[in-house]
């Protein structure tokens, strides 16, 4: 888990990044901050569509912009939507997350309690996931 000071500057960005959503069609805005090992932070926001199926989530957005920086060493990832109170990452976002979990460690996934961090793992949220592990690619998170 992560100190709590760490945390809460991890939601504090997350609350930010929900501040540039682009979500006209469900009012929903969601934010997110990603945390690397080496100590980078990366931000997403929702960014919707007017072809509603092609909206993506702020947690991918961040993961994606953190992957494309040339970051995969996830260690934590703050979500919040302003909206609605303990908002965890939807299904999906689990999912795409699980892919680049460590082997030595646990993503953690940071909560907004009324403006308090809860920290939980990641496989506490995606119980008995399905990965790159079970392809056989075990080194797909590290390498680069
Ligand atoms: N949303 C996220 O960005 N992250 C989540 O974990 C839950 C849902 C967004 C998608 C959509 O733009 C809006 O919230 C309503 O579902």
């Amino acid at each position: 888990m992560l100190e709590e000071r760490e945390a809460r500057t991890l939601l504090t960005a997350a609350m930010d990044a929900s501040r540039r959503a682009y979500a006209p069609y469900s009012g929903f805005p969601v934010g997110a901050a990603l945390l690397t090992t080496g100590g980078h932070v990366f931000t997403g926001c929702n960014v919707e569509n007017a072809s509603f199926g092609l909206t993506v989530c702020a947690e991918r957005v961040a993961l994606w912009t953190a992957v494309a920086a040339g970051h995969r060493h996830v260690q934590a990832v703050a979500v919040v939507g302003p909206k609605a109170p303990r908002l965890t990452p939807c299904g999906a976002c689990r999912q795409v997350l699980n892919e680049f979990v460590p082997p030595d460690h646990d993503i953690i996934i940071i909560l907004d309690d009324d403006g308090a961090p809860q920290q939980m793992p990641l496989s506490a949220l995606l119980p008995h996931a399905f990965g790159p592990r079970d392809l056989d690619h075990t080194d797909s998170v590290v390498s680069s």
